[in-house]
């Protein structure tokens, strides 16, 4: 079966990180920019999708995800996988670290979603995120400053984690 990658990106980062999961998961995903105009109509072919959502201003989603959740909010997420990549800096950005995951995650628990890939904080180094619920990540966090080939080893091992049933079905 195949997932749903829905990104924005304002630098490049998140887009790179699609390219990666193409990479990874070639036929079985397809990718689309959030804020395209046929977005709720995208979301709907999906029961498993991965969200990219970098952090910009005051610890908010990339502005682009404003449409991206107002979409979300149009689709009925009852037994559909859905995993969150955040892109963020913990190094500049420590009190308000990947952020910009929470209201899409608000959004898709809303939504009656069934998120996966919560992970582990130890390894991160911020002081304070609300992507942090009850003591994990709300997805995974990718850093500035990890390595190329960290970013595709952590990706790798939290697509097979997340996704590995959606992911052996045809
Ligand atoms: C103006 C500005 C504000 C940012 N604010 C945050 C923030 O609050 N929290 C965070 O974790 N990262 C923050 N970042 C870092 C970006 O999220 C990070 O560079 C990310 O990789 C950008 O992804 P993109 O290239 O796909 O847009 C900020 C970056 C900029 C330029």
């Amino acid at each position: 079966m195949k997932i749903g990658v829905f990104y924005s990106s304002g630098r490049g980062k998140s887009e790179f990180t699609a390219t990666l999961i193409k990479d990874l998961l070639k036929e079985s995903c397809d990718i689309y920019k959030i804020a395209d105009k046929n977005t709720v109509e995208n979301l709907k072919k999906y029961k498993a999708f991965i969200f990219i959502v970098p952090t910009y201003g005051f610890g908010e989603p990339h502005e682009d995800w404003k449409k991206g959740i107002e979409a979300i909010l149009k689709v009925d997420f009852k037994d559909r996988l859905v995993g969150i990549i955040g892109r963020g800096n913990q190094g500049f950005y420590a009190a308000t670290f990947v952020n910009g995951m929470r209201p899409v995650y608000d959004a898709l628990i809303e939504k009656k979603a069934n998120i996966v890939g919560f992970t582990d904080i130890d390894g991160y180094d911020f002081v304070k995120s609300s992507a942090v619920v009850d003591g994990k990540f709300i997805g995974l966090p990718l850093d500035e400053i990890f390595m190329l080939q960290e970013i595709k080893e952590r990706l790798e091992s939290w697509i097979k984690n997340s996704f590995e049933e959606i992911l052996d079905e045809k």
